[in-house]
């Protein structure tokens, strides 16, 4: 049998009690794999790598030693809710990366968007493969692989071009060998949210809207600065906030803020206000490979757009894009 096919007669998880029978079974799997020795996981704070490590810790508790790259290109508050999560309610074995000078310092003055995901996806695993030759006797690598990236790979196998080179974690260089730990590479997105509710943890964790990997990096574009990245980060946070309080963010598959390298001329306390506009993206799809562009009602968007030039320092403008999928990607670089 394939282990990497997922059997007909497996039931898709969809209660509280199939999840428990799953996770039952996951972690007498885990602990015959591993018995006493070491795994290491890179935790995103994704919905995946978050189900990962939940599982692992209940099935060998601190012999699991995430790492968490903070590469800078986080969300607001993202990385410390994986540290308050993982580090104290969960009392994980969680080391801290703050490599955000490591990729700022890379990315200056690149503006290629290929280029920059290149930078991004490479120095991800450097970040990593420093951390895991730091730790002595681990022998495992845990990994959040889901069904989709398994069918992914085999279409890619197929020789089916890709639109962008989508990172996630990659392959460690060679002298860094472990064996696999990848409990849930059979499921499916929704399993794996049913799974993470019955390992408890948060709902917002567990209903996270997806997040490329190469973070805000994709949506400060052209060559990031410092300065744009942080007003894209407030103007993305006030976004999230308003979606959360109107009760959109549970109707809405993804929504999020593009600053791109450009100012335009306003005004601003009887004054000439030069400043970036924060694009608003907010798309429903099944599959991401075609999106539509969510209705937001126009009060909520006159809502997020005196929030944002207000509270935003460099942002002068606020633009709502449109376009579905195609013509444009979710991203857009
Ligand atoms: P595009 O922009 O190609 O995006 O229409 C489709 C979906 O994929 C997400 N995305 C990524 N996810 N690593 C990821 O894990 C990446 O490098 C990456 N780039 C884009 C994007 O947010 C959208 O949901």
């Amino acid at each position: 049998m394939d282990p990497n096919k997922r059997p007909e007669s497996m039931q898709r998880i969809t209660s509280k009690a199939l999840a428990d029978a799953f996770i039952a079974e996951q972690v007498s799997a885990i602990q015959k794999q591993v018995g006493n020795r070491k795994v290491l996981l890179a935790l995103s704070g994704g919905v995946d790598s978050s189900v990962v490590a939940a599982l692992l810790i209940k099935a060998i508790g601190k012999q699991l030693i995430c790492v968490h790259v903070n590469h800078g290109l986080m969300r607001k508050g993202e990385s410390e809710a994986v540290v308050e999560i993982f580090g104290k309610t969960l009392d994980a074995n969680l080391v801290y990366v703050d490599a955000t000078d490591r990729f700022l310092d890379l990315l200056a003055g690149v503006s290629d968007p290929e280029k920059k995901r290149k930078i991004i996806g490479r120095e991800f695993i450097e970040v990593f493969a420093d951390e895991a030759r730091r730790l002595e006797g681990v022998e495992f690598l845990a990994q959040g692989t889901i069904y989709p990236d398994i069918l992914e790979s085999v279409k890619q196998a197929e020789g089916k071009k890709a639109v962008k080179s989508h990172h996630n974690v990659g392959g460690l260089p060679e002298d860094l060998k472990f064996e696999l730990v990848e409990p849930i590479k059979l499921l499916y997105k929704d399993e794996v949210r049913v799974v993470g509710e019955a390992l408890g943890l948060p709902h917002a964790m567990v209903y996270r809207q997806p997040f490329p990997g190469p973070g805000l990096g994709v949506r400060c574009l052209g060559a990031i600065t410092r300065d744009r990245l942080a007003a894209l980060r407030e103007a993305d946070a006030i976004l999230r906030d308003e979606f959360d309080t109107s009760g959109l963010a549970e109707k809405v598959w993804q929504f999020f803020v593009v600053v791109p390298d450009m100012k335009s001329v306003g005004v601003k306390d009887d004054s000439r206000y030069e400043g970036w506009p924060a694009i608003i993206r907010a798309v429903n799809t099944k599959d991401a490979m075609t999106a539509s562009i969510e209705e937001i009602p126009y009060a909520i968007l006159a809502k997020i757009t005196s929030r944002i030039t207000a509270e935003v320092e460099g942002i002068n403008r606020v633009l709502y894009d449109l376009t579905p999928k195609p013509t444009g990607t979710i991203e857009w670089e």
